[in-house]
């Protein structure tokens, strides 16, 4: 296929990335950390795309990049020196592949358990290597993550009696509290949330360990821990590309990315079908929402298709296109392999999502 030169070449289902809002999103962030002292660490799992992660490191303001899988990491090691794989590592190959990593790269990984430490330690001291590790703290969102205080403690003295791993400070990421629509709420919570961590940092260091990362935040929350004495990176990573569930917080960052359908069918003049379902837009944060339509919203979505419900007199047409705004960019993104970068109605570039999926099966799809 030749490359599309216009909206209306693109093949659909299709994620298109308007160049200039991605770029006055990154600008933002990036101007917010810039006064430091805390930095900004670009989450990769948002995007999974090396052009938009490289936009981001030219930004300034970074100090590396963050992934959630040894996948992303793989992928981003020639962006940045600088990994921190915010996630526990467990599970055959894994610790070996982060240990490769660390020939080359300051890499980091969380940990919340001595089986997963001493794994690490174990690959590392293998390869000649050190892998820096961060005690992944519970600040409230109850998922991985040791409580703050005294077993955060216990596992940061272990990691200083191994071989291969070097502790570096805590992590703890305050997800339960990005969507909290009340701004003074979400500031209340988030700044108990990072006092649990920062003190779990002093705790840690009074203990003569070093703890010099403490690690944190989310696009909801990151000008909250980011201005929190003590936190000293943030790991956002929707308000590069937004959704529609971030974009009914208070936050100063555009809609980059669209879903873009064709209208397949126009059987009753309240409704169209358009092919974009939910095979090319998660629902797990709600239905996407139609832009450029006032009126129109999405009824539901089914494998292939999304039913939107159209205003009184709508001329949409079987052919037409549509725009939605996706409820969650990470999931979402993951669907697709490549983002339509655009200027207007034209297509400037495409981009690979090149971490999208399991890279790992591929690799091994690609020996047989
Ligand atoms: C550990 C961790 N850090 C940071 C983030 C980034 O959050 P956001 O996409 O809300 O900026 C996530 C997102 O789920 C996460 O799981």
């Amino acid at each position: 296929m030749r490359q599309p030169q216009t909206l209306l070449d693109i093949p659909t289902p299709a994620l298109i990335v308007d160049v200039a809002a991605l770029e006055r999103n990154i600008q933002r962030m990036a101007a917010f950390f810039a006064s430091g002292p805390c930095r900004l660490r670009p989450h990769f799992k948002a995007h999974k795309t090396p052009e938009i992660a490289r936009r981001q490191l030219a930004a300034g303001s970074c100090v590396g990049l963050t992934c959630a899988t040894v996948s992303e990491a793989e992928m981003v090691a020639g962006l940045t020196d600088d990994i921190l794989i915010a996630n526990e590592i467990v599970g055959p190959g894994k610790c070996e592949r982060v240990a490769k990593l660390a020939e080359r790269h300051n890499v980091t990984i969380a940990v919340d358990s001595v089986a997963g430490l001493e794994a690490m330690s174990a690959a590392a001291i293998k390869d000649g290597v050190t892998v820096g590790v961060l005690i992944d703290l519970n600040v409230g969102q109850t998922r991985c993550g040791l409580t703050p205080g005294l077993d955060a403690l216990a596992l940061a003295r272990r990691v200083a009696l191994l071989q291969g791993v070097r502790l570096r400070g805590v992590m703890g990421y305050e997800g339960h509290l990005q969507p909290i629509r009340e701004r003074a709420e979400r500031e209340r919570r988030t700044r108990e949330a990072m006092a649990a961590l920062v003190a779990t940092a002093r705790l840690i260091e009074g203990d003569g360990l070093p703890c010099d990362v403490v690690s944190g935040g989310g696009t909801g929350t990151y000008d909250i821990s980011g201005r929190v004495p003590g936190v000293t990176e943030i790991q956002a990573g929707s308000y590069v590309l937004m959704d529609s569930d971030y974009g009914s917080l208070d936050l100063p960052f555009e809609q980059a990315f669209h879903l873009l359908g064709t209208v397949v069918s126009r059987p009753d003049p309240g409704r169209c079908v358009a092919d974009c379902g939910h095979k090319s837009a998660t629902k797990d944060h709600g239905n996407p929402v139609v832009d450029g339509m006032e009126g129109a919203t999405v009824l539901s979505l089914n494998d292939e298709h999304a039913t939107i419900g159209l205003p009184a007199g709508s001329r949409i047409a079987v052919g037409d296109r549509v725009r939605l705004r996706p409820s969650h960019t990470d999931p979402t993104v993951n669907l697709h392999d490549v983002f339509y970068a655009i200027e207007g109605e034209r297509v400037l570039d495409v981009w690979p999502i090149a971490a999208r999926g399991y890279p790992e099966h591929r690799a091994v799809i690609s020996r047989l």
